[in-house]
């Protein structure tokens, strides 16, 4: 079987830093595919390999990359497109199409559009399968989400669509269920009756200079809130599935989002230098924190704190689910600590159980210690990237690492009251926490575990 992967937005930061890696380690492991990158940064492949591809890159990968200078803007652009396609395929029994969408959600429409006029030019003899990826954010709001969905529905089925999240693809969030769904010590503390609160924090050192252009659209509702922390949250809170396939996942999550109360208290702010080299000012929000709750009989009445952005001092990904302290008052004694479990993200994965335990040389005092796995330590530190799992399962046509339309939406729903105050935002210096992330712990009565 012949297949092309056609990577539309391929000079782009995400094909560069993470798709053609990935594109790479999979060649390299014995995937068979060959990539299309589109593009107008440069005028021919020798250009666009110079500037966009390691000086290491594998001869495999490099044979099978291909660039084809494409101006989305130009009405005859499909046509040097298409008549690529075609030669490639001229002559093969199988072929398989994926066309992947790393694009700013605003060209989704005219990009699929012009899929659909070359896709019903194309001629071949042959068994020809295709695929459609697009990247988060699916669509800009709720209204232009279901459009883009209703427009590639008419070129697609459901099934060839693949709407990625990439946070799917890591690690952490798949362990996150098997840490609740194959373990009986877990089950059964899982929940509001044992839970007090839980803090998601995502703190990055970048800025988003780089992608300016992109990011000046979107902000980090768009980018991380409506998405990742939206998926993080469905994985902490869902209820147990009857199987770990990906409908049965989908039903629980959905769940989860529909159950999500609306948010009252959200934030956001922009770091000093946003854009400052872009000679105009950007008022985009890159810092938010927030709380909400997930209305379910389970969790209830459990706050779950958020807070994630850029240009902060230092990175810091984890999940810290805070357990009620019942133990103090019972035992008399304040200094007892609580229980917690800490998923940390970066700067590496560790899940850590905090249990107290007795200090030496006293009389009955006891000290929090921490129970720790380490996967790099347990598992080798060559687990895939999350990129690399997620465009293996698009080849291997297994959709069980993306989000459904129906997540989506949802999530659409819960953060379009969020997108409607992001422009009341506070102006952070750079390598400082926003106050109001500050305060918004203050007020709940709260310490930010850092
Ligand atoms: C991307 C966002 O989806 O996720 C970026 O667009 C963010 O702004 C990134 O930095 C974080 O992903 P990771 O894999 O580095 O945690």
């Amino acid at each position: 079987m012949k297949r092309i992967v056609v990577q539309f937005g391929g000079t782009g930061d995400l094909a560069q830093k993470k798709l053609y890696p990935a594109y790479e380690h999979l060649m390299g492991k014995g995937f068979d595919f060959s990539v299309l990158a589109l593009g107008r940064r440069f005028k021919d492949r020798k250009e666009f390999v110079k500037a966009m591809v390691s000086p290491d890159a594998s001869p495999e990968f490099l044979k099978n990359l291909e660039y084809l200078y494409y101006d989305m803007a130009d009405p005859e652009a499909t046509d040097p497109l298409r008549q690529y396609i075609q030669t490639v395929i001229e002559g093969t029994d199988e072929v398989e199409l994926i066309y992947y969408m790393a694009l700013q959600p605003s060209l989704y429409e005219e990009a699929i559009r012009q899929i659909q006029k070359i896709d019903s030019q194309l001629s071949c003899q042959c068994n020809l399968t295709k695929k459609i990826v697009v990247e988060k954010p699916f669509g800009f709001d709720l209204e232009s989400a279901q459009r883009y969905n209703e427009i590639l529905l008419k070129a697609f089925d459901d099934k060839e669509i693949y709407r990625v999240d990439h946070y799917l693809g890591k690690e952490f969030m798949q362990n996150l269920l098997i840490l609740r769904f194959h373990n009986d010590i877990i089950r059964s503390i899982w929940d509001n009756r044992s839970i007090e609160s839980i803090q998601i924090i995502f703190d990055e050192t970048h800025g988003v200079d780089q992608r300016l252009g992109f990011y000046e659209q979107i902000g980090v509702v768009r980018d991380t809130i409506q998405n990742h922390i939206m998926q993080i949250i469905t994985y902490l809170t869902m209820n147990e599935p009857a199987t770990l396939s990906p409908e049965d996942i989908a039903v629980e999550k959905i769940k989860v989002l529909r159950s999500i109360a609306p948010v009252s208290e959200f934030h956001t702010g922009r770091y000093e230098s946003l854009g400052a080299n872009s000679g105009h000012v950007v008022d985009t929000p890159t810092y938010a924190a927030l709380k909400l709750s997930v209305n379910t009989y389970f969790f209830a009445d459990v706050p779950i704190y958020i807070r994630t952005g850029k240009m902060q001092a230092d990175a810091k990904s984890l999940i810290y689910v805070k357990f009620r302290n019942t133990t103090g008052k019972v035992m008399h004694d304040d200094s007892i600590a609580e229980n917690g479990v800490i998923i940390t993200i970066h700067p590496e994965l560790t899940i850590d159980i905090s249990m107290n335990l007795k200090e030496p040389d006293t009389s009955w005092k006891s000290k929090p210690v921490r129970f720790r796995f380490n996967q790099a330590e347990t598992f080798g530190a060559n687990t895939p990237e999350a990129y690399e799992q997620i465009v293996k399962k698009i080849l291997q046509g297994d959709k069980s690492l993306f989000p459904s339309m129906r997540e989506i939406t949802e999530s659409w729903r819960i953060v379009t009251p969020m997108l409607e105050q992001e422009r009341h935002m506070e102006v952070y210096p750079v390598r400082t926490l926003p106050r109001f992330a500050s305060d918004l712990a203050k007020d709940n009565g709260f310490i930010w575990f850092d």
